[in-house]
């Protein structure tokens, strides 16, 4: 099982979501979180004056998912959330050791 963990654009996140689910994609943790890349923010002009930002509002997606779907998940998630502009995210991919279900006393198998 892997994590795969993507940073969005907040306005990209509704397609996002729906194309996850439209591909059987439902279990899902998302938070709204501050970052930057590496362009270190962005310059805003504001009345002539340049303003640094340097935290950047995005949308964090967190999805645990069996070894065999992870390209698929990358795949949707850079189809449906790229804008071709800088800021558009990253994803990074975690390996998951275990995964228990709080409902439950098993520990859920491999490609639950
Ligand atoms: N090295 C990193 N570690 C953790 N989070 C990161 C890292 N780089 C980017 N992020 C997260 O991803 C978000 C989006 O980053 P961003 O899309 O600007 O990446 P980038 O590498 O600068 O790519 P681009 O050149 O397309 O802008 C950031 O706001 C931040 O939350
Ligand atoms: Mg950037």
């Amino acid at each position: 099982m892997k994590m795969v963990c993507a940073v969005i654009r907040p306005e990209m996140f509704g397609s996002v979501k729906a194309a996850l689910e439209a591909d059987g994609v439902y279990g899902m943790t998302v938070t709204e979180v501050m970052g930057r890349g590496a362009q270190r923010g962005i310059a805003l002009k504001f009345r002539g004056k340049v303003m640094p930002v340097e935290l950047i509002p995005k949308v964090k997606i967190e999805m645990v998912v069996s070894d065999a779907d992870v390209e698929k998940v990358i795949g949707i998630i850079r189809a449906n959330g790229r804008t071709g502009k800088p800021g558009d995210g990253r994803i990074f991919v975690l390996s998951v050791e275990s995964i228990y279900r709080v409902r439950t006393d098993q520990e859920e198998a491999e490609e639950a």
